[in-house]
């Protein structure tokens, strides 16, 4: 029978549930429909927040990290551009602060797409947060420190399985330029001594503690009893870098790379974290291990009009 007024079909994609964005006080909230959640300050492009669907804290942050853009922020997941701890002598990095300009920088918010939007039919579970630096963004002293004509793409995904930081570097001058990248990610756990870093043996790190001398991992589960600042280099970004639990081996993190060959394990231990002006409690050098995907062993030279990408994935115990 033919029906004069058919109700028109409802695709299925306009009946899912979205994810949730809000933009306040300089950040961006985003809350899937299953629960997940990421928070992303526009100063540094700082991911300050990842929560699970049942609430838990993915992320470490310091309770006396600055949140007011006054200090680069101490916990989530600040952003290393364009050079990796204190700048060499002679260098075109030579006046920037340590860790350069990305993470002190006020980003803008680009906008999101949704995994609809991203072109995958049958559900709604992810959502990507875009968010742009360039030279004419920078502080006069930073430009005038750095004077290279560049735009950064920063990425922030979240999806159910984990979240995911990918960085596009641009050139858009006419001179080459050098840099360094990292994504300083602070893992929050419950208890250091009861981690182990695995998937480093007989790989070569260069100890930060031991005035920068080169040694070769021989442990296939590291524990962290000290200080430990050690960048280990030329690894395959497809092996993850696991966190595993000391008592049964499972895995609390893992992360994934793209194009960041490099990882820095880093925990200030006791001395360190009490010298440190914003990083509390004393004793929550306990509750964090830095996890860090970089390209930061020897620098990567961007030609004009250039680009270059690098990601990680980080996949929490669920
Ligand atoms: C790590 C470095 O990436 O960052 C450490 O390897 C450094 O040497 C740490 O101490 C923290 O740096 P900052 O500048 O945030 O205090």
């Amino acid at each position: 029978m033919e029906r004069s007024k058919k109700p028109s079909a409802i695709g299925v994609a306009a009946s899912l549930p979205q994810p949730t964005i809000t933009f306040r006080e300089n950040k961006i909230e985003a809350t899937l429909p299953t629960g997940e959640s990421v928070t992303v300050h526009l100063y540094g492009a700082t991911v300050t927040s990842w929560k699970l669907a049942n609430g838990r804290e993915q992320l470490f942050m310091s309770e006396k990290a600055h949140l007011d853009g006054s200090k680069p922020i101490r916990g989530g997941i600040p952003v290393v551009f364009p050079v990796f701890g204190p700048p060499p002598p002679n260098h075109a990095t030579s006046s920037l602060p340590q860790h350069g300009f990305a993470r002190n920088s006020n980003w803008e918010f680009l906008g999101k797409s949704s995994s609809e939007s991203l072109g995958k039919k049958d559900c709604d579970d992810s959502v990507k947060l875009d968010f742009g630096l360039s030279h004419t963004m920078l502080s006069e002293e930073f430009r005038k420190a750095w004077p290279y004509e560049f735009g950064l793409l920063y990425s922030v995904t979240l999806s159910k399985e984990g979240l995911e930081t990918s960085l596009q570097v641009q050139n858009k001058g006419n001179q080459n330029f050098d840099f360094q990248v990292l994504m300083h990610t602070y893992l929050s756990i419950d208890d250091i001594s009861q981690i182990r870093v695995k998937n480093l043996e007989s790989k070569t790190y260069i100890d930060k503690t031991q005035n920068a001398t080169s040694h070769t991992e021989n442990s296939p589960a590291l524990e962290i009893n000290k200080e430990t600042d050690r960048v280990y280099k030329a690894l395959d970004p497809k092996v993850p870098i696991i966190v595993a639990s000391a008592a049964d081996d499972k895995p609390i993190f893992s992360v994934t790379r793209e194009g960041l060959n490099d990882v820095v394990v880093w925990n200030p231990w006791i001395e360190k974290a009490k010298g440190m002006a914003d990083f509390a409690p004393d004793d929550a050098y306990k509750k964090m291990i830095c996890i860090e995907a970089g390209s930061v062993a020897g620098w990567q030279t961007l030609e004009a009009g250039e680009s270059w990408e690098g990601s990680q994935s980080i996949r929490p115990r669920l």
